[in-house]
């Protein structure tokens, strides 16, 4: 089974809080969730392999370790994961983006795509796809269903809030794939809204109904 690390930081639990408030509007809300994906880049990146490298204090010579060259791609699940992958390209601008359109069908809940636009050199990098809610999870598996058909191998998926049956599914589909979240919530409503979770995330950033 694929790993879930809950990386519930009280910073982390804090802010989470404030935007799972009905009454936070969309410039806070944005905000927050910018804030929490930077958080929680902290610890996706923990395993970041390291080079030593010769650097010139302004003392003497010492050997420093920096980070090992590694190609990343960071694919937000448009719309809701385009605001999470800003926080996150925040701690590692080197990496490239790509972008996968997915919205969900409010009837059959099945993803729909739409968008897809990834980097040429997609085979060589790992990926970091993010989006805020991993509900049912068929958005979540179907991007990296998607990406796996490209050749993409090493593939790390972010969420803030999780249903434990999204969970399941992608661990079902990928076991191979790390997942972190910032909370697991209790489960999925008749609509398939995580409860108690934060509403519609899209709707939330960008202050659409
Ligand atoms: C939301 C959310 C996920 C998806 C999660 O997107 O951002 O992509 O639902 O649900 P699932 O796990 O059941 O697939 P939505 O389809 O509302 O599209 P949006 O980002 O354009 O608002
Ligand atoms: N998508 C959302 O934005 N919120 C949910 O609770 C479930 C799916």
């Amino acid at each position: 089974m694929g790993c879930v690390h809950l990386i519930d930081h009280p910073l982390i639990q804090h802010k989470l809080s404030i935007i799972r408030d009905a009454t936070t509007g969309p410039k806070e809300f944005r905000e927050l969730v910018e804030e929490i994906a930077t958080l929680m880049a902290y610890e996706v990146t923990r395993d970041f392999p390291l080079e030593e490298v010769e650097i010139q204090t302004p003392i003497a010579t010492a050997k420093a370790k920096v980070i090992a060259g590694k190609k990343i791609a960071v694919v937000p699940i448009l719309r809701a994961g385009l605001v999470m992958a800003d926080g996150i390209m925040k701690l590692i601008p080197a990496a490239k983006m790509g972008h996968i359109g997915l919205y969900r069908d409010p009837n059959t809940l099945q993803p729909v795509e739409y968008y897809c636009k990834l980097p040429a050199d997609l085979q060589e990098r790992d990926m970091i796809v993010v989006d805020p809610m991993l509900a049912t999870g068929g958005s979540a598996t179907a991007a990296i269903d998607f990406l796996k058909k490209r050749g993409t191998k090493g593939i790390k998926l972010v969420c803030l809030i999780a249903a434990p049956e999204g969970i399941a599914r992608v661990q079902q589909a990928h076991p191979d794939v790390e997942i972190f979240v910032a909370a697991i919530d209790e489960r999925l409503d008749d609509h398939g809204y995580i409860i108690p979770g934060l509403g519609d995330a899209g709707d939330r950033l960008f202050g659409t109904k």
